[in-house]
């Protein structure tokens, strides 16, 4: 964990995500790809958000900047629900609320120069209007990322792919946003300049105050770089605490098969995937119940019957389990 600030629970948070539901497909059969989740996000906070792939991450990561539109539920920035804005507001909010995609490579148009990349995002927001004010704050976007002004000029083949994704830092920056959603920003990457990026990120937090959702499956980076943890199972909240809480102490059946699956901090390692025995459930006829429970070694035939509720465990330790004897909050130890 990088910075041991959490911000108090009283301050008000810049995001704040209220019994959000996004189903896709038909009324009859949806895919409930995210199921009533809420969490806040405070002004400078990092939220990383954890799940194996097909948990509703980046499904989130996208309704909470409306670029899908949500089922149900709320999205409040700085306590106004956005999903009310008009076209007009929307747009004006945008610039405020930036994405980096996982994949670098698809992610910029490869017949746009860097300096017409990010010269539209400029434009598209009325920022550094003018050629002489557009082309200095492209060179100093550049440099804030780590690259060189004169590599305006050149495409987006021309560079590597940790430099891709710094281009596509820097269009995200353009604006001046003060939340960013970061989906899985490294795991295109090569192992190598992984930690780039990640330096990157972590660097541009502390100078320019960014508030940022980290979508990760890499659960190194996210010890690393967030101060607060969501873990998520098909579509719904199992456990949510501080970075330091989740490592040391994780409650929840499902956070304790992740971590003790979780690679060693072996280069070689890095990017291999999460282990956990069969597979996750499809989304259209999610298991009764607690929907971890076909995958949980500890699960009793309540859980069966019986949604449960995400309880505070102990302050800003939340865990959504039946079993609360399991949930005594003894250290388990990471492998
Ligand atoms: N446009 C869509 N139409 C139908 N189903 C979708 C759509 N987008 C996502 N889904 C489904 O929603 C569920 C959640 O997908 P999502 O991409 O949010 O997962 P994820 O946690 O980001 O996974 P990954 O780690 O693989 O990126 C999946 O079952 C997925 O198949
Ligand atoms: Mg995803």
């Amino acid at each position: 964990m990088m910075t041991t600030a959490v911000s108090s629970p009283s301050s008000s948070p810049l995001i704040e995500v209220r019994g959000l539901k996004k189903y896709f497909g038909s009324n009859e059969r949806p895919v409930r790809a995210v199921d009533d989740v809420s969490f806040a996000i405070q002004p400078g906070e990092t939220l990383g958000l954890v799940g194996e792939s097909g948990s509703g991450k980046s499904t989130i990561g996208r309704t909470v900047l409306r670029l899908v539109e949500r089922t149900e539920g709320q999205v409040l920035y700085r306590g106004d629900d956005i999903g009310g804005l008009s076209g007009e507001r929307m747009r004006k909010l945008r610039s405020k609320l930036q994405i980096i995609f996982q994949d670098p490579y698809a992610s910029l148009n490869p017949k746009m120069r860097i300096s017409a990349i990010l010269g539209e995002a400029l434009s598209t927001h009325g920022l550094h209007k003018g050629a002489a004010a557009r082309d200095k704050r492209i060179a100093e976007l550049l440099e804030t990322v780590g690259l060189r002004p004169e590599h305006a000029s050149r495409f987006p083949h021309e560079f590597s792919g940790g430099q891709r994704q710094r281009i596509g830092v820097a269009r995200a920056l353009a604006v001046e946003p003060e939340f960013i959603v970061a989906d899985e920003p490294l795991s295109a990457l090569d192992v190598s300049i992984q930690s780039q990026v990640i330096n990157l990120l972590a660097d541009l937090r502390e100078r320019l105050g960014l508030t940022m959702l980290f979508i990760s499956h890499d659960l190194d980076v996210v010890e690393y770089l967030c101060d607060r943890v969501v873990v998520l199972y098909l579509g719904k909240v199992m456990e949510v605490a501080t970075t330091e809480e989740l490592f040391a102490n994780p409650s929840h059946p499902y956070t304790q098969a992740l971590l003790a699956a979780s690679p060693k901090p072996d280069p070689e390692m890095a990017t291999e995937r999460i282990a956990l025995k069969g597979d996750i459930p499809s989304p259209i006829s999610p298991p009764s119940g607690c929907v971890f429970r076909t995958r949980c070694p500890h699960a009793i035939e309540a859980c069966a019957q019986t949604v449960p509720t995400l309880d505070e465990l102990s302050p800003g330790h939340y865990s959504a389990c039946i079993r609360k004897e399991l949930l005594s909050n003894t250290a388990v130890a990471r492998p």
